[in-house]
């Protein structure tokens, strides 16, 4: 058998605010991911997609249980050691883009790579290419529909060709043409790499495009 690329053991994640009961989120949620393997994280609003692809990208950290990275513990290291190992392993997709908005087309695509001290060569008009966004190479986030920044967010997560790609709802915000025309080509430019894909959705039919779903319901993997 192959080692998993990611595996998730009982993680365990909940928010405690002063004065009101405690917050139970995740309840021991457990899981592989093959390497090339793309899957939906399907459920109900409220409960935990985003806080689950939070945990795994290091953006919040867990109350319990363990994350394995290629068969290697990566929970339970320190922020930074953390922050390292992510940057190569891992892009981001998010439901509202995230884009620096004084940063052009061009400079949000290649920003992960300079700041990880990454040549890339000439990946990057490869890959604005490929999501269809080399005449708006000059221009600014504000200048875009929610689809071509969606696009240019597709492209800056696959530039140091992480082997995992979280992605938060990363249709959320647009319409259903360029949802789907998004979707599409994310799922593609993913299989094509032979990348892994983790993705948010309550959509069904997005789900069905991705792979087989892993269920969130009551804090559980269903
Ligand atoms: N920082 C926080 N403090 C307190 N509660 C939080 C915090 N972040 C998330 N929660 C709670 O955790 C639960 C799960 O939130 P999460 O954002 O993971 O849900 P979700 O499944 O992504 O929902 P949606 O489909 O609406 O995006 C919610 O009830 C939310 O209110
Ligand atoms: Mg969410």
């Amino acid at each position: 058998m192959t080692t998993p690329l990611l595996e998730v053991r009982d993680l365990k994640k909940g928010y405690r605010l002063e004065g009101r009961p405690p917050l139970e989120i995740l309840h021991g949620i457990g899981f592989q991911l093959a390497p090339g393997e793309c899957r939906p994280v399907c459920g109900p609003s409220g409960a935990g997609k985003s806080t689950l692809l939070s945990l795994l990208g290091g953006l919040e950290e867990a109350d319990g249980g363990e994350i394995f990275w290629k068969g290697e513990k990566i929970s339970g290291q320190s922020r930074s050691q953390w922050a390292n190992w992510r940057r190569g392993a891992i892009g981001f997709i998010f439901q509202s883009y995230h884009l620096l908005p004084e940063l052009t087309v061009e400079e949000n695509v290649r920003l992960p790579a300079m700041l990880a001290g990454v040549h890339v060569g000439e990946r990057w008009e490869d890959l604005l290419d490929q999501v269809g966004m080399t005449l708006r190479r000059d221009h600014l986030p504000g200048e875009l529909s929610g689809g071509e920044q969606q696009r240019v967010a597709v492209a800056r997560a696959l530039i140091l060709e992480p082997d995992l790609i979280l992605a938060d709802e990363p249709t959320g915000n647009l319409d259903g043409t360029s949802a789907s025309a998004v979707l599409d080509l994310l799922v593609r430019m993913v299989r094509e790499r032979q990348k892994s894909l983790l993705l948010v959705t309550h959509d069904e039919s997005v789900a069905a495009k991705v792979g087989t779903p892993l269920r969130l319901l009551d804090g559980r993997l269903a």
